[in-house]
């Protein structure tokens, strides 16, 4: 695996696979990699003949009193896994390579609809650093695809929704959540959670599972949905999360269901410890 850390860099490589008539798949990353982004790696290396990832921790997607700076930074682990996953190029960029004139003043792309809700309503501005500097780094890697996992659920909706818009040539891939064997999510805030913490974050996973049982057994009509949603937050309150919320939405549009919707989306959010955990399960109404 080759690792640059500047544009052109990326972009004399890609441009000269792309020519040879390669097929490029991309995985963006904000690095402290685990095994739920092996498996992006993984779905990468099956899909085209390159793989290129970044490892860029954005600080455009992280509020005044969030943890840019504690996040985690492991890159000489990241380019050991990076490299036993196949990755061919890993793009390393300093803040500076991305945002020239400085990340606060820079141009920012907003999803309207999609970046205030759920998350974004908790985290403002964070879906717009996350569509900017998703946008900057398409722009610069120039791939066919790109994949990205469904544990972040609105961000996958929010990227797909930019693509669109913005008439990107790009083809966004969403691949399933990785979960620990007792089903809680994995990801690189995990580590935030102290043992007895730990042991009760399955929970979450728990609720969502229980919700969608309920709502394939057919209880889901508005009301069924809103005491659904009511008793979850009352559980995982009762286990001591502090739930930011615990919702069922259209998978289509995130929005509220309606009666005829058939793919939805059971999301939460919620904090424990020091740790913000997000989750979500899709459900399919036959
Ligand atoms: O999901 C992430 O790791 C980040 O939000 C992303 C997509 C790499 C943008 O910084």
């Amino acid at each position: 695996m080759e690792r640059v850390g500047t544009v052109a860099a990326v972009r004399r490589a890609v441009s000269e696979w792309r020519a040879a008539g390669q097929t490029v798949a991309f995985v963006p990353t904000m690095g402290n990699l685990h095994d739920g982004h092996v498996a992006l790696l993984r779905l990468a290396r099956k899909k085209a003949k390159r793989v290129v990832s970044s490892t860029f921790v954005n600080p455009m997607q992280f509020g005044p009193n969030e943890d840019f700076n504690h996040y985690p930074r492991t890159p000489s682990r990241d380019s050991e896994l990076l490299t036993a996953a196949g990755c061919d190029l890993l793009f390393e960029p300093d803040a500076k390579e991305i945002y020239p004139l400085g990340h606060l003043n820079a141009t920012r792309i907003d999803v309207p609809g999609l970046t205030d809700i759920l998350c974004g309503a908790f985290r403002p501005g964070h879906f717009a650093g996350v569509a900017s500097v998703v946008a900057r780094l398409f722009n610069i890697v120039q791939p066919n695809m790109a994949i990205f996992g469904e544990k972040d659920f609105q961000q996958l909706a929010v990227i797909r929704r930019m693509v669109t818009d913005l008439q990107i040539p790009v083809q966004v891939i969403g691949a399933p959540t990785v979960r620990a064997s007792d089903g809680l999510a994995l990801s690189s805030r995990n580590q935030y959670l102290l043992p007895e913490e730990r042991e009760l974050a399955p929970r979450l996973y728990q609720q969502l599972v229980r919700v969608a049982e309920l709502l394939k057994s057919g209880e889901n009509s508005r009301e069924d949905i809103a005491r659904h949603e009511a008793e979850s937050r009352a559980a995982l309150k009762a286990d001591g999360f502090n739930v930011e919320y615990f919702s069922v939405r259209s998978a289509e549009t995130l929005h509220a269901p309606s009666l005829s919707t058939e793919q939805m989306v059971i999301l939460v959010a919620a904090r424990i410890g020091k740790a913000r955990l997000i989750d979500n399960v899709q459900v399919e109404l036959a």
